[in-house]
């Protein structure tokens, strides 16, 4: 986990946001959109941003006990790197979901802290705001769904942003650093979101 307390000028208000790596591409496609994305959020500080690189930790899957619908505070009985992102998560305003695609849907190391979430679920995912940033080759849809049959249930102000890091006929990956108007569009976004996902 890497915090940091990003200052900045324009209006003052304070974001809380929790970025989830999904990739285990350190710097790849996924985690350069997300920069652009918070160079944007920057812009519209302080603001104060959780990193977990969740390639890097040790997160167990989830074991479908629902110990967690019965214990105190929902929490889950599972003592492993997961418990910072539950911390983080309940004081932020603002998740990122940063991922590649990876065979239809969102990378092993993502959907493994996704489950672990079901502790989150009993008190709602409402008054949250996600950011979806997703890359890929061929396809984003099904993972983008889930994202979307979620939104309205849990009250969630979603937006995704997807970005094809592959050129069709020459049939080769373009890195995304080839594809700045997708590097503009997270930028603003993440301008965008800075101005109204605070809570304080
Ligand atoms: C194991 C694996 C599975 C993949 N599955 C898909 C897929 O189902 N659909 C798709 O459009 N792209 C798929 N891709 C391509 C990646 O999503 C794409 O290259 C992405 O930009 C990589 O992002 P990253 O650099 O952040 O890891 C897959 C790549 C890998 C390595």
């Amino acid at each position: 986990m890497v915090t940091g307390n990003i200052a900045s000028s324009l209006v003052g208000i304070t974001v809380r946001a929790s970025v989830l790596h999904g990739s285990p591409r350190k710097n790849g496609n996924s985690d350069t959109l997300t920069e652009r994305f918070l160079e944007g959020l920057q812009q519209t500080g302080p603001h104060e941003i959780t990193h977990f690189h969740l390639n890097e930790m040790e997160i167990s899957p989830c074991q479908g006990c629902l110990a967690c619908s019965a214990a105190p505070e929902h929490k889950c009985r599972i003592d492993d790197d997961m418990q910072q992102v539950y911390s983080a998560y309940t004081k932020s305003d603002l998740i990122v979901w940063a991922t590649p695609m990876y065979w239809g849907y969102l990378t092993a190391q993502m959907k493994l802290a996704q489950d672990r979430m079901e502790a989150l679920a009993w008190e709602g995912f409402g008054d949250k705001t996600f950011a979806v940033l997703m890359t890929y080759r061929h396809h984003y849809e099904s993972a983008a769904n889930m994202f979307r049959r979620i939104a309205p249930h849990f009250n969630i102000d979603l937006h995704i942003l997807e970005c094809c890091t592959y050129d069709k006929e020459t049939g080769k990956d373009v890195p995304i650093e080839d594809i700045p108007e997708k590097q503009r569009e997270a930028y603003d976004l993440g301008e965008r979101l800075g101005l109204t996902s605070s809570s304080s």
